[in-house]
Formats: structure tokens, C-alpha cells, sequence
């Protein structure tokens, strides 16, 4: 709480005046919002200290604050602590027609951050895509209930779609991406932006892309997405997020002799054709 008042020149306010309250109010909601979600038992539970003191976290949560305009404690939750999202995927297509689509994952961070003793390779932390409790989202925000509850030699949910569309039987699309629950919206919208709005397998991959995954009842847009669009959708009654990349989408197409191949260009992805 100190430092965040510090960031947004506290001591330049004066005692109990509005600016100065309402200043350590959005402050204090900010640093409790934290405490709820990231706060226990250090001997059970691994509470990330070091991040929620750090600058560079407490600049990024105290950075919507808004001087005059009293924060809300729907919209503003606890502060990511970000788990970097660990999944691949690539597309194979040889000269015969043969074609696989794989995507593999890791889930987290270095997965379980657990290496298999003298094997060398990580365990992931699949866990997480069960639901835990109905009504708690795990990393993607994902909500389930029972269906998905944890039980013994069950397979939790996934949302991996490695994807090959066929054409008068041969592989026509073969796609994929990592993302999490954005993967199969990723998917889909590649897909119809091929077949139904007759885009370059190029323009589907590349351009901005959305997402809707029921909770959070939001649409989360890429930060070019087109502003006009985002208006017109407001104006509908959507509430809109712009989030960073939304997957990284491999396509390889093959049609009237041509393959086209394509690499997503938010990451460092490559494509080659032969
Ligand atoms: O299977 C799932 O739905 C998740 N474990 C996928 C995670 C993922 O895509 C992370 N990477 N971007």
C-alpha cells in the first residue's frame, strides 16, 4: 500500500482531504482484492511475495487508477500474476497427402516445475483443467461444474483442437494453436474466416482476432482490433477487453495443387513449404 501511494505522489496530498482518501481507498481495494486471492498459510500454499511487492507489479495495479472517479470492486479483482501459458503446436503435411496437426502442452509455467529424476523432461500441470470446485475459474478463467470435477482416472477437460478439415477426402485445412480456452474460438474464426468469408489462409491467421468463453461475460478483443467494431459492439451492451496475443495460429492449406503455409505472426513461429 505504501509503495502504490508513493507511485501516485501521495505525500504531494494532504490529510483526509478527498483526493488523498480516495487515493488510499483505491489503494487499500487493490492491496485486499490481492490478500483474497494470494494470501495464506505460506507452509501450504506458495504465496508470491516477492511479485506483489515488486515495482513493477504495484506500478501495473495501481496504473488504472482513476483521480476523481471511484474504482468498483466488480472490475477491479485481484492482480494477475501472470502463468505464462507453455503449449506448441505444428502442422505436418507431406507429398502423399498424409497430415498431422499436434498441439502439446506443458499447461504452466514449466508445467508442475517437477523434473522426472534421471528421465530429464517436465510433468505438466494438467490438473488445473479440472474444475476444482464448481464455479472457480482455473488459470484460463474457465468455469465448470460437475462434469469436470476431479476423479480418479478421469481426464480432465482440455481445449486442444488440433484440427484437419478434409476435402473430397484429402486434408483441405490443417490447423492449430496453443492458447488455452482461446484455442478453439481461434480455431473457429480461422476457419470461417477461410471458408465463409473466402479470406487468404494469410489474412485469417494474422489479422486481430476475439474471444468469448461465456465467464467472464466479456469479449476479449487483440489491441488492434478494429476501434469502429469495438464502438458499435458497446453501443450493443458488450463489455470489451483488449487482451495481448490471442494464440498463434498454424495453417497449412492445400488446394487446387498449391500448399500454402502459414505462421502466425505474434510469435516467432516459422512455416516451410516445399
Ligand atoms: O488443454 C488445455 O486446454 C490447456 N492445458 C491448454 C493450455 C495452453 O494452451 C497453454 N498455452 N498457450
Amino acid at each position: 500500500m505504501l509503495k502504490m501511494g508513493e507511485m501516485k505522489n501521495l505525500s504531494d496530498m494532504k490529510f483526509e482531504t478527498a483526493q488523498s482518501v480516495q487515493l488510499m481507498t483505491e489503494v487499500e481495494r487493490r492491496a485486499y482484492a490481492d490478500r483474497a486471492k494470494y494470501l495464506g498459510d505460506d507452509d501450504f500454499v506458495k504465496v508470491p511475495v516477492k511479485t506483489l511487492v515488486s515495482d513493477d507489479y504495484l506500478k501495473k495495479r495501481i496504473s488504472d487508477f482513476v483521480p476523481g472517479k471511484a474504482g468498483n470492486s466488480v472490475d477491479i479483482k485481484e492482480g494477475i500474476i501472470p502463468e505464462s501459458e507453455e503449449t506448441t503446436h505444428f502442422d505436418v503435411l507431406d507429398k502423399d497427402g498424409n497430415a498431422v496437426s499436434v498441439t502439446t502442452t506443458l499447461n504452466g509455467w514449466f508445467g508442475s516445475r517437477t523434473v522426472v529424476a534421471g528421465a530429464g523432461f517436465l510433468l505438466n500441470n494438467e490438473m488445473d483443467d479440472f474444475s476444482v470446485k464448481p464455479g472457480v475459474p482455473n488459470m484460463y478463467g474457465a468455469v465448470g461444474q460437475e462434469a469436470n470435477a476431479i476423479a480418479p482416472g478421469k481426464r480432465m477437460l482440455s481445449s486442444m483442437t488440433p484440427t484437419i478439415v478434409l476435402k473430397n477426402n484429402m486434408p483441405w485445412i490443417v490447423v492449430g494453436t496453443p492458447g488455452g480456452t482461446t484455442i478453439p474460438t481461434s480455431i473457429y474464426q480461422t476457419l470461417v474466416d477461410i471458408i465463409d468469408f473466402h479470406m487468404t489462409p494469410q489474412d485469417a491467421v494474422n489479422f486481430p482476432k476475439f474471444h468469448h468463453q461465456w465467464l467472464p461475460d466479456e469479449i476479449f478483443v487483440e489491441k488492434d482490433f478494429d476501434k469502429k467494431v469495438i464502438e458499435e459492439l458497446k453501443a450493443m451492451g458488450y463489455k470489451i477487453s483488449i487482451r495481448d496475443a490471442i494464440g498463434r495460429t498454424e495453417v497449412i492449406m492445400s488446394q487446387d495443387k498449391t500448399i500454402t503455409v502459414v505462421a502466425d505472426h505474434r510469435g516467432d513461429d516459422a512455416a516451410a513449404g516445399y
